[in-house]
């Protein structure tokens, strides 16, 4: 299977037609933004391990029944995956208080949130990606209210897989963003689930182990990518 036409370039990703229907290439460029764009690098390699690392829990997920895009991977940066109407929603899971949440409501950091807290944000760069809440996206039509139970079903259920697979290499999962897609009445999990779109803490060291190192310049981004990317993937015979 080969690229063929470029369909979306994305901030970090690319996403190519192919000639097998229904059928897209995703590439993890080493593109890395942060703060809307305001922050931007070229960080050679960590396309290779987001992809790496999505792919693995893409692979995860769907053993434990969540219903993925992922189909297969071509080499270490191109993800071949069903196409998917994407619905235009940021899908935030949160753990532990922290980022926005923080910054925007009277929250302490490292607060346990228990339950955990869905956010949904409006997937619109021109507009900051503000917050919804049902009632907007339904008025906007964003998702259908059985679409919109499901997305929250589904993101739960990924939130407890990562949880415990994350728990088990050490890790504390304390939030991150999925994106969610249709084919018909049918909903999936799409794009990516890596360091760029989770933010992962170390239970030892309370260690930042994901984007947050670049975006606060907390050390070497690409060093502690290659570690927890290796980290993560080690195989866990009990969870997978
Ligand atoms: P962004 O700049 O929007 O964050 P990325 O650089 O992550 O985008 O580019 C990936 C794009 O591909 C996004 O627009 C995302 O919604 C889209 N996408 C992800 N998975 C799929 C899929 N299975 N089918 C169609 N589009 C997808
Ligand atoms: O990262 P920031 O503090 O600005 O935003 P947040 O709302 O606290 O982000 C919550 C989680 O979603 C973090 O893991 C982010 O990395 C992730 N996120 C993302 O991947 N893409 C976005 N556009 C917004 C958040």
């Amino acid at each position: 299977m080969k690229c063929k036409q470029l369909l979306v370039k994305g901030k970090a990703k690319s996403v190519y037609s192919t000639d097998v229907k229904d059928t897209l290439i995703i590439e993890f460029r080493d593109d890395i933004t942060a703060f809307d764009g305001g922050k931007k690098d070229i960080l050679s390699n960590k396309g290779n391990y987001n992809a790496e690392v999505s792919a693995f829990f893409f692979q995860y997920l769907g053993r434990n029944g969540v219903r993925t895009h992922f189909s297969t991977m071509l080499d270490p940066h191109h993800m071949v995956v069903r196409k998917l109407e994407m619905i235009p929603l940021e899908v935030i899971v949160r753990n532990i208080a922290a980022g926005s949440l923080v910054r925007n409501y009277p929250f302490r950091e490292g607060t346990l949130l228990d339950p955990p807290l869905i956010v949904i944000d409006y997937k619109d760069d021109t507009r900051h990606d503000p917050m919804l809440n049902d009632e907007i996206i339904i008025a906007l039509k964003l998702a259908t209210p059985a679409e919109l139970k499901k997305i929250k079903k589904m993101a739960l259920e990924v939130n407890r897989l990562l949880g415990a697979l994350l728990a088990a290499q050490g890790i504390t999962l304390v939030d991150f963003k999925i994106e969610f897609g249709r084919r018909g009445k049918m909903v999936y999990l799409g794009d990516e689930i890596s360091m760029d779109s989770m933010r992962l803490w170390d239970k030892t060291t309370g260690e930042s182990l994901d984007k947050d190192v670049y975006r606060f310049e907390k050390g070497d981004v690409m060093a502690i990518y290659q570690k927890v990317a290796e980290r993560i993937t080690a195989p866990i015979k009990d969870l997978i």
